[in-house]
């Protein structure tokens, strides 16, 4: 990028390489493939059920049995992860969310299941107390707000019994302070030594993640703070490299960029920042954006979503939690036939 050399006209014409196909492709600076992609499920009990969300048109909530065919499927097409997300029925929330911590829970009991159905299928569970918390937070609320150090203790809690369970990746969501150090020490106090840590590291208070609350009901009670306290401002990219540096340092393994789009230049310089790879996720409300349009005649789907996820890629995340993930992998199989 740095070694700008300007050639003149005629001797330069930069349209050379793009005059064909083949001259497109050997200079190709950066590639998507099924490999780059995360696909997020959402979760239900019951059987046979699938759900669509009104906000994410194409997306729908899954009982466990349905999760297995869709990640057989996501597998079959080279997608080598899942995100899991429980939508928990209201009747087992509460103000400390205690669900999270009971080992038969819905996301423990979907992990065994798509484990034990899905060959080599990578598992991602997210480790934040919202979904299980009657107000609606990431954790445990002290004196009006969410108190670090004993959400930390429930969050560690929380990370084993997913491992234990069976998941791969552990994505603390949160953004308290010192969890990722904790959960660490904790697995491998367990010997949970290839369980890996995928921190939301850089994990901003968006409004992007609108469709997300209203797909897993926790929209609920926020209050006028919002996440404001533990999430990031978005004004900020010095303070995310700070973030990205310290969850690596106490045994991150992967770090996570949040929302995305929006956020490419705060993907790309925790990239240059960072040794580990950075994952980034195209949230809820980006999703809906072009989904919406798509649906609407504006453009077409699959060639939106493709062009957005290379962009990803060439700000430099390894990989790409979307919900267009499976349309995404179909056809960039389809289109290597
Ligand atoms: C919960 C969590 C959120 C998302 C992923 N994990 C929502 C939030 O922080 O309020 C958002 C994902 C999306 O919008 O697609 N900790």
């Amino acid at each position: 990028m740095s070694r700008l050399v300007l050639g003149s006209y005629p001797a330069t014409r930069l349209r050379r390489s793009r005059a064909s196909d083949w001259r497109r492709c050997l200079v190709r600076e950066s590639v998507l493939t099924s490999n780059d992609l995360v696909l997020p499920i959402f979760l239900v009990e019951g059987s046979g059920v699938r759900k669509p969300i009104k906000s994410l048109p194409g997306v729908a909530q899954l009982s466990i049995d349905e999760s297995i065919k869709t990640a057989k499927e996501a597998r079959s097409l080279g997608i080598p992860a899942i995100a899991l997300f429980p939508v928990v029925n209201p009747s087992l929330k509460d103000e400390l969310g205690t669900e999270a911590l009971k080992p038969d829970n819905l996301v423990c009991r979907a992990v065994k299941e798509i484990k034990s159905a899905v060959s080599d299928i990578g598992i991602i569970c997210d480790v934040a107390l919202d979904p299980y918390t009657t107000h609606g937070h990431d954790g445990l609320i002290v004196n009006g707000d969410v108190e670090n150090d004993s959400t930390v203790e429930a969050l560690v809690h929380q990370s084993l019994i997913l491992a234990k369970a069976g998941c791969d990746v552990i994505a603390p969501s949160d953004m308290m302070d010192g969890r990722i150090g904790s959960i660490r020490k904790a697995l491998e106090g367990e010997r949970y030594t290839n369980t890996m840590i995928l921190s939301y590291a850089v994990k901003y208070a968006s409004s992007f993640y609108g469709p997300f609350r209203d797909a897993v009901g926790s929209t609920s009670a926020l209050g006028a703070k919002g996440k404001h306290t533990y999430q990031m401002d978005f004004s900020n990219v010095d303070e995310a490299l700070r973030e990205a540096a310290f969850d690596v340092a106490e045994g991150a393994d992967l770090v996570m960029v949040k929302p995305g789009m929006p956020y490419l230049d705060v993907v790309a310089a925790v990239n240059a920042h960072v040794n580990v790879p950075v994952l980034a996720y195209q949230v809820s409300g980006e999703y809906a954006m072009m989904a919406i349009s798509a649906k609407a005649g504006v453009f077409d789907r699959t060639a939106v979503f493709y062009e957005s996820l290379l962009a990803f890629k060439r700000a430099g995340a390894s990989a790409i939690l979307t919900y267009a993930a499976l349309d995404v992998a179909r056809a960039l199989i389809s289109n290597t036939d």
